[in-house]
């Protein structure tokens, strides 16, 4: 047997490193009825690796080796960089705000091929060879709707905010100016005011 080594434990899957690839295998969940969760880490598997490849033709995100729907798992690319999470807050603040810019032209890529990430953190992006790579579309799905690309900002935005908050309002316009130069951007970012003004009426 070669070598496995668990990099995380989450709530929906492990991840294992094995060689040079990643194991993303999305576990059972107990509470669920058999057959239920079976289709449910199914469906999952395979949406998630629909999206890797529909995103890696347009934007930096690990290439998919191999989908195991049977085994619930996803094998791919493993991407040996900074996870920015970690590191974003170390580089000098120019540098962070380039690796920003990155972010939104990104994010402004897959919104116009109606990919929405679903959970577009900093716990999602690898930087590597000044490339910021975005993993983890397990939450993602097509839309073309201005409002759910809306939610998708905002939550990058409160995630700057909570996690890289010594710069997150200059960080986020640096995503906010690179991504305006997409098309529709004029009107995902006024629902995005309308997104937030919502947020606050809620607290
Ligand atoms: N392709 C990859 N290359 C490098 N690290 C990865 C890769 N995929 C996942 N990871 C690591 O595993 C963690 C969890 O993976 P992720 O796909 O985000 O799962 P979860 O849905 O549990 O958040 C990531 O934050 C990252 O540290
Ligand atoms: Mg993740």
């Amino acid at each position: 047997m070669t070598s496995q080594k668990i990099i995380q434990q989450g709530a929906e899957a492990v991840i294992f490193l094995e060689k040079n690839n990643i194991i993303k295998k999305r576990i059972k969940k107990s509470y669920r009825i058999p057959e239920l969760d079976q289709k449910i880490r199914k469906l999952r598997t395979r949406s998630e690796t629909k999206l890797l490849n529909k995103a890696g033709e347009i934007i930096f995100s690990p290439k998919v080796i191999k989908s195991d729907e049977k085994e619930k798992k996803i094998i791919m690319e493993f991407i040996d960089g900074k996870k920015l999470s970690d590191n974003l807050d170390n580089f000098p603040k120019q540098k962070q705000i380039e690796i920003c810019k990155k972010i939104g032209k990104s994010i402004a890529k897959i919104h116009e091929k109606e990919i929405i990430h679903g959970d577009l953190t900093t716990s999602n992006m690898i930087l590597k060879e000044g490339k910021v790579y975005f993993i983890d579309f397990g939450l993602g799905f097509i839309s073309k709707k201005f409002e759910d690309k809306a939610v998708d900002l905002h939550l990058l935005k409160q995630a700057l905010e909570a996690k890289h908050f010594k710069n997150w309002k200059e960080l986020f316009k640096a995503v906010e100016n690179a991504y305006k130069k997409s098309k529709n951007a004029k009107i995902v970012l006024e629902r995005l005011k309308a997104v937030e003004k919502r947020g606050r009426y809620k607290h």
